[in-house]
């Protein structure tokens, strides 16, 4: 019998080497490399049958049909926009978090839905059958065509799906699935990965759909981690702050769809709901006349979404200072700071600087950067921004403003939320639709756009 070779995978970039070294060559991470034992191929081969592929020969483009993915809504609109208008039958869709997070209780909770049309087999691993079914009972999710199965292995599951042949199977978390083929522990580089391929082959070889939950280390990947990303049709992350009721599921990768739109809900005793509204629940509880609070409008997909920003700027105690941004891009925050201090005028050097967005967004536009500048401004002469005033525009390295996209969406998003002045770019470009009740301040500048302090 051949000895047993050993391999090395970085967690980060999932690059295999033959032996063990501190940095990843490729992706450039210290200590991310671990060492997995290599599977036997035999054995790989054998799952993949049983999995139920057959031999594949190439066939001329001309004689593939063409037939468009089937797809079905899971019952939570919410979900359904992030997969890019409901899930494509014959797909395997990651649902990504940190536990405790809420993964299994959306699982849960779109089967409700599904059950009215089609089985489904919802397989966990980290939870008894009865567990489930007692939560099933307090979220009120429909029995029929539910069918629960509580095992971790993985050959058992395949061979389950094959006499059972379900539509849609859940696996809850692909961290506690093991193959017996693989000798590695469950939860391992090797053994995610092996286990994931065999799902993948099961839900191309039978057309079931599969949604399988995985848990995010603390480093924020995937465990087994972004060595998944690329096999899987569609990678969704589940996030949301721990004190905070809100989730936020967005797309990192799909096949079948546009990867920018978000999806919220919220947590409550009857599980999670969805919260078509989001603007409205991104500004709830914003304070009134306090320094350093300014609202904004980004694109999520096709979504205006609001947000506010907030900053806080004090004077460091001590010779260097703090910044953190949570929210908002750590670079892009930090560009903020220096274009408001030399071409704002303002010396913000000797200050600790503290960015945050309110309700777990991540901002990531351009368009975002003139409110920031705007709560900066307000927190350092301790002003409060008007509340019925928004701000939308790109800040550039001289201090100028420029234009953004899709202004007139935002613009009806602003005023939709009570909002009465708006500060734009004076250049904007393409023909302006203005609400009614909505007043343009037009500013060119900074300077400019910080003078509505009052
Ligand atoms: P869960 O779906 O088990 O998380 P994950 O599968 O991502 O680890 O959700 C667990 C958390 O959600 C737990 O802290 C309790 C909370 N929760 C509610 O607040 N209300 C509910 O109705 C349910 C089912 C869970
Ligand atoms: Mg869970």
């Amino acid at each position: 019998m051949a000895k047993a070779r050993s391999l090395f995978y970085c967690t980060d970039c999932g690059n295999e080497y033959l032996k063990w070294q501190g940095k990843c060559p490729a992706c450039g991470a210290w200590n991310t490399i671990v060492e997995q034992p290599v599977v036997d191929t035999k054995k790989k081969a054998a799952v993949s049958a049983a999995a139920g592929l057959g031999a594949h020969h190439p066939r001329p483009i001309a004689e593939v049909e063409a037939v468009d993915e089937l797809r079905f809504n899971t019952g939570m609109k919410e979900l359904d926009r992030v997969l890019g208008g409901g899930a494509v039958k014959g797909s395997l869709v990651l649902v990504g978090g940190a536990p405790g997070i809420g993964k299994s209780t959306l699982m849960l909770q779109i089967c409700d839905h599904l059950c009215r049309f089609c089985n489904v087999l919802y397989v966990s691993g980290e939870e008894s059958e009865r567990q489930i079914k007692l939560r099933a009972r307090r979220l009120n999710i429909r029995e029929e065509g539910l069918y629960l199965f509580s095992e971790t292995n993985l050959e058992d599951i395949v061979s389950t799906v094959q006499t059972e042949r379900p539509d849609i199977l859940i696996v809850d978390s692909i961290q506690t699935i093991y193959s017996g083929d693989a000798s590695a522990s469950p939860g391992s580089v090797a053994q995610v990965k092996e286990c994931t391929m065999t799902l993948m082959r099961l839900a191309k070889g039978m057309g079931v759909t599969v949604f399988v939950v995985g848990h995010i280390n603390k480093e924020g990947s995937l465990a087994g981690p972004k060595v998944l990303e690329h096999m899987v049709d569609c990678v969704l992350h589940f996030e949301g702050e721990e004190h905070n009721s809100y989730r936020i599921l967005r797309a990192a990768k799909n096949r079948f769809g546009a990867t920018n739109e978000i999806g919220v809900f919220e947590m409550g005793d009857q599980g999670l709901t969805e919260v078509p509204n989001p603007s409205e629940a991104m500004l709830s509880g914003r304070p009134e006349n306090m320094p350093g609070s300014c609202v904004t409008c980004v694109m999520e997909g096709v979504r205006p979404v609001l947000a506010e920003v907030q900053a806080l700027l004090s004077p460091s105690g001590y010779g260097n200072s703090r910044r953190t941004s949570n929210g908002f891009d750590y670079n892009r925050a930090m560009m903020m700071l220096a274009v408001l201090e030399k071409r704002g005028g303002l010396a913000l050097s000797n200050c600790d600087f503290y960015v945050n967005v309110i309700g777990g967004l991540t901002l990531d536009e351009p368009a975002a950067d003139l409110a920031l500048i705007v709560a900066l401004a307000s927190s350092f002469r301790d002003k409060p921004v008007p509340f019925d005033l928004a701000a939308i525009g790109e800040v550039g390295l001289t201090g100028e403003l420029r234009s953004v996209n899709a202004v007139n969406q935002r613009l009806s998003e602003i005023r939709r939320l009570g909002f009465s002045k708006c500060l734009i770019p004076a250049r904007s470009s393409g023909k302006l639709a203005v609400p009614a009740g909505l007043d343009l301040i037009r500013v060119s500048n900074i300077r400019e756009a910080i003078a509505v302090l009052v």
